[in-house]
């Protein structure tokens, strides 16, 4: 069924691109029905050339699930459910530049994330992306059975990358918005089962994950940098080299991403909305 759409994978491990549609117009919901079965395959869609305002990205959020509100920034004017990701020249660090799955800190951490690029510098600020189920498919049977069963502690401020707050401050084009100061926190078995594949997924990442339950923050360190770095093993990504139009929709539910920030003195202007998931399993 998914062959019917015109899609052009982006790597051996995950992404890819569905070509020749126009989302601001009425999708068939045989189409719909379609991409949702090519997002649960490919776990990152990218589509290029859109031209879409605030309200048609709702509307297309919208058919893959029900729109989020972002805890720490502000929605754009009149579109709480959707905020801006800025970079202007004069930022020197950008958002979302650790490897994560967006907001495991969060008892039900979304279940999907659709940014759209309104202004992409010349060069630079590609978003890596990373196949969870493949990270954990590639872990000896030792290593499994070892982490069956464990659950982790996920937090907004985690201390090894110096926590949300520290890194929202210095975003000058984003910072009128910031509202919430509190950590949120929540406790996740770092092992899932992806919902609608069945299949299983690791579930820790560096930016959110402090510690093992059980465990002190110490003990943990070894395990999880060897995990974290063992997801993001070249052959287990994607890279994603944006251009204005693009619109991305990824599966925070088996993926991972990384925005570089490799792009000094030029602009970045994404809007991002994130869609609502349920309690990890
Ligand atoms: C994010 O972490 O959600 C932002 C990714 C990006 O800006 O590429």
């Amino acid at each position: 069924m998914v062959e019917s759409l015109n899609i052009t994978p982006i790597s051996g491990a995950l992404g890819a691109r569905v070509n020749g549609l126009d989302l601001a117009s009425r999708l068939d919901p045989r189409i719909t029905h379609l991409l949702k079965d090519a997002l649960l395959k490919y776990l990152v869609l990218v589509f290029p050339n859109q031209e879409l305002t605030p309200k048609d990205q709702l509307k297309i959020a919208r058919k893959f699930g029900r729109p989020d509100i972002y805890p720490f920034l502000d929605g754009i004017d009149g579109h709480p459910e959707i905020i801006e990701i800025l970079k202007t020249e004069k930022d020197k660090i950008n958002f979302g530049v650790h490897w994560h799955s967006d907001t495991t800190y969060m008892a039900r951490p979304n279940m999907g994330t659709i940014l759209y690029a309104i202004e992409v510098p010349r060069y630079g600020g590609d978003t890596l992306f990373a196949n969870m189920y493949k990270a954990y498919d590639s872990l000896s049977p030792g290593l499994k059975s070892m982490l069956h069963n464990v659950r982790g502690h996920y937090s907004s401020a985690q201390k090894n990358i110096g926590g949300r707050d520290a890194k929202m401050k210095n975003l000058t084009g984003m910072k009128k918005a910031y509202t919430e100061t509190r950590a949120i926190e929540a406790i996740h078995p770092i092992i899932r089962t992806h919902p609608e594949t069945g299949r299983k997924a690791l579930y820790v990442n560096f930016s959110h994950t402090t510690h093992f339950e059980g465990m002190t923050p110490e003990e943990t360190l070894p395990i999880l940098r060897y995990l974290t770095n063992h997801a993001v093993r070249p052959e287990l990504t994607c890279r994603l080299r944006w251009k204005q139009g693009d619109l991305v929709i990824w599966d925070n539910r088996c993926t991972q991403h990384k925005a570089l920030n490799d792009y000094q003195g030029q602009r970045r202007q994404m809007h991002r909305i994130t869609l609502k998931g349920g309690r990890p399993k």
